[in-house]
């Protein structure tokens, strides 16, 4: 059966970025069997552009009929001015809403050619391979009641609340446990079951979605201590999950182990495997247009697309071996440190589908 596959290239280097995680696609297509087809529509500023809309009618309509959908970036300063509703941004929540993306991964590797990029020590980070599991439509960023009430002293109090359900707790950890089966089969649940009775449910739910995966060795972790041991000794993870806030701050901590934003992907996934995948840089309008962009982070975000939506894990190593090479030959953009050459968006993506 043919993967339908949509692209949203979006804003600012968006396009180039695309452009070449496009030219991998089709490279798999042409020559290595992958049985894909593309299709493309506007989002963000380009959907305001096209239509009016952040997020078009139609764009929707087409990402839901897909199996996946490559996105680049959306938003710039030529937006800025536009009223809240119709801003680029928008149209990046809208479409996560849409298709129920309850499942958010976010990778930190460090290639060992860029050890020297991280604010840590090499030996600390050098090979670097973990992923956080995040929850992304739950928890205490959604959880009722929230808002600001004045107490009878006529002091005002904000509130907000965390809640998570058994069936949310068990959907996430279903999809990190089945993440560390195809990893190094360790999974790390965190939590703050010391202190918070949303957390203590957590973990019970998590021990029993466990005895489905005798052969993951699972460990629980309370997210202060998850933290430091992120900067101290992040090697010792393989997959960590976590609710919706933990994650938001864990995740953008472990990103920020590997100091090279052009070279992180991210997934976020549907209740059937479908997913919408994005560097996790955004649309650098300080440097589109201008042949600079890296675009390895939508690279290996295509790498996660063949992983995760498609099933097709021999494809996903392929492309992750083809842009270590690329990097093991040297080749960096401007964003990256060492190497022997500079190389251009186009000239990187042409390297990559050269080693495939
Ligand atoms: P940014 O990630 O776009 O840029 C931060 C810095 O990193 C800039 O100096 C940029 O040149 C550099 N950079 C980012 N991606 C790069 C790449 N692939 N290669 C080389 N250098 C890269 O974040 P910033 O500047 O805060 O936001 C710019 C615009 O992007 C804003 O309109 C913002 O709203 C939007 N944005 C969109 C996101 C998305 O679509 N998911 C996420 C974050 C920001
Ligand atoms: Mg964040």
């Amino acid at each position: 059966m043919s993967h339908r596959i949509l692209l949203l290239p979006g804003d600012g280097i968006g396009p180039e970025i695309v452009a070449q995680g496009r030219r991998v696609l089709e490279a798999l297509r042409d020559n290595h069997g992958l049985d894909c087809e593309l299709d493309t529509a506007p989002i963000g500023g380009a959907g305001y552009d096209a239509a009016g809309q952040p997020l078009p009618e139609e764009t929707l309509a087409k990402a839901q009929a897909a199996d996946a959908v490559l996105l680049g970036a959306v938003g710039g300063p030529r937006y800025d001015e536009l009223p809240r509703e119709v801003r680029p941004e928008r149209g990046l929540l809208a479409i996560r809403a849409e298709l129920g993306l309850f499942g958010n991964l976010r990778p930190a590797m460090l290639y060992p050619q860029l050890a020297d990029a991280s604010a840590l020590r090499p030996e600390v980070v050098a090979g670097l391979d973990l992923l956080i599991v995040r929850e992304l439509t739950g928890g205490i960023y959604f959880g009722e009641p929230r808002g600001v009430r004045e107490l009878p002293s006529g002091e005002r109090q904000g509130y907000d609340t965390e809640v998570y359900s058994e069936s949310e707790i068990e959907r996430i950890a279903r999809l990190a446990f089945a993440a560390a089966e195809r990893r190094q089969g360790r999974l790390c649940s965190v939590d703050k079951a010391n202190v918070l009775e949303s957390s203590g449910l957590w973990r019970e739910v998590v021990e029993r979605v466990a005895a489905d995966y005798p052969q993951i060795e699972l460990s629980h972790m309370y997210v202060d201590n998850a933290a430091m041991q992120l900067v101290r000794a992040p090697k010792q993870f393989d997959v960590i999950v976590t609710g919706n806030m933990f994650g938001d701050i864990l995740s953008d901590c472990a990103a920020q182990l590997t100091g090279s934003i052009g070279m992180l992907p991210s997934a976020s996934l549907d209740e059937r495997g479908k997913g919408l995948y994005e560097p996790v840089h955004g649309s650098a309008p300080d440097i589109a247009g201008q042949d600079k962009a890296n675009p390895l982070a939508t690279i290996l975000s295509v790498a996660m697309l063949l992983r995760y939506s498609l099933g097709k894990s021999e494809h996903a190593e392929r492309v992750e071996r083809a842009v270590g090479q690329v990097l093991e030959e040297g080749l960096r953009t401007a964003d990256l440190q060492g190497g022997s050459r500079v190389v251009g968006t186009v000239e990187m993506g042409e390297a990559v589908v050269g080693r495939l």
